[in-house]
């Protein structure tokens, strides 16, 4: 198939747009300059060492740490400016937050202020920059229903199932961008010598059954009972109740697994856990958690807290950390419903009520 024969992101939301002719056309610009931002952090990204770009921002002042408490990386300072520098000048939103920054950000003064609020996860997989492993970009945007001059932390706390879009970029061998505008969800390639991302994977959908899951088992002792009885299943494999062997994974770019998964298949678990009761899970509910359900339930899997359904989540605060369950709708429904059932009941040594004893019943 030569180039002229696809569909570009631009060509794409055109005619996306066309079923609603009474649309602005600021939605598409967003998208657009978002998209753009996109590729300026695959460039960094692919320049590797050759741009400078590994290692720690402001190694030499002792690291600068984020919100979260996490030291930030040359990259992810540079992403979150680059997302900033794409996205304020063009009068499509009237905010942004962003996991490098604490507060919103205001659309500065000398631009015009739009209707949308975008939110963003500039640089998701920091760890694995410095050894060349891939990493992505996370998006949501929401609509902002506030005309007062500056926004507030409590204009972006709306529950997933109010995201207008969601997406995400990934910086792997090649550079994908994946996008859902609540009609399903498309996959574009970046042509690194047109610049631009072509529709190569239309109308994705997540396979409902799956043998591949994907946790950080390091966090085992942690884990809540449910989780420790869904992985221990998994790991049973044939001769275990789910008769079945799985396959394990952990790349440690949750964008990375999200794409997997979206391929593929499969069931990504970072769940609530004891490690730290100061920490109601370890991702972020605005920025990675909600874009990354919405694009899985738009492809037809399932996102949840292991609880509740994600998207009906009512956020609390900005930089909110949350348990995390994606993937193959049969394998999220399994885990939710471990989460509801009684505990099993401890098996003691005594013969008498161990499973084959006499008072089974
Ligand atoms: P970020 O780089 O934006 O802070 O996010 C990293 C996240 C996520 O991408 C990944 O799944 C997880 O952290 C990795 O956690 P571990 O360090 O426990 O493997
Ligand atoms: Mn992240
Ligand atoms: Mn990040």
């Amino acid at each position: 198939m030569t180039i002229q024969q696809r569909t570009t992101l631009t060509q794409f939301l055109i005619e996306e747009r066309r079923r609603f002719p009474s649309a602005s056309g600021d939605f598409n610009a967003l998208i657009l300059d978002v998209a753009l931002a996109c590729k300026a952090i695959a460039k960094a990204v692919a320049f590797g060492e050759l741009g400078g770009m590994y290692g720690n921002h402001a190694a030499d002042e002792g690291d600068s740490i984020n919100v979260q408490g996490e030291t930030q990386k040359k990259l992810d300072v540079l992403s979150n400016q680059l997302f900033i520098r794409m996205n304020e000048w063009a009068g499509n939103l009237a905010g942004m937050a962003s996991e490098e920054m604490d507060d919103p950000y205001q659309i500065p003064k000398q631009f015009p202020r739009g209707k949308y609020l975008l939110v963003f996860d500039p640089l998701d997989g920091s760890s694995n920059i410095d050894v060349n492993v891939s990493v992505g970009s996370i998006f949501s945007v929401l609509r902002s229903s506030t005309d007062k001059e500056e926004v507030t932390e409590k204009d972006f706390l709306q529950a997933g199932s109010q995201q207008v879009a969601a997406g995400y970029a990934l910086y792997g061998p090649t550079t994908m961008l994946i996008l859902s505008v609540g009609n399903g969800v498309n996959g574009f390639t970046l042509d690194p010598t047109l610049g631009e991302f072509m529709l190569t994977h239309p109308q994705l959908k997540v396979p409902a059954q799956t043998q591949e899951f994907a946790i950080n088992a390091s966090n085992s002792r942690f884990w809540e009972a449910p989780v420790k009885r869904y992985v221990d299943e998994c790991l049973a494999g044939k001769t275990g109740p789910r008769g079945k062997d799985f396959n394990m994974r952990w790349i440690a770019s949750m964008v990375a697994e999200a794409h997997r998964i979206l391929m593929r298949g499969g069931v990504f678990m970072y769940p609530r856990d004891t490690k730290d009761p100061s920490k109601p899970g370890r991702l972020r509910l605005l920025y990675e958690a909600n874009p990354i359900g919405f694009i899985m339930e738009q492809a037809g899997g399932r996102a949840s807290t292991g609880r509740v359904p994600m998207l009906n989540v009512q956020p609390t605060s900005l930089h909110q950390r949350i348990g995390l369950v994606f993937g193959s709708k049969e394998e999220v429904e399994r885990i939710e419903k471990y989460h509801t059932e009684p505990a099993a009941p401890i098996e003691d040594d005594n013969p008498l009520f161990a499973k084959r004893s006499l008072f089974r019943d």
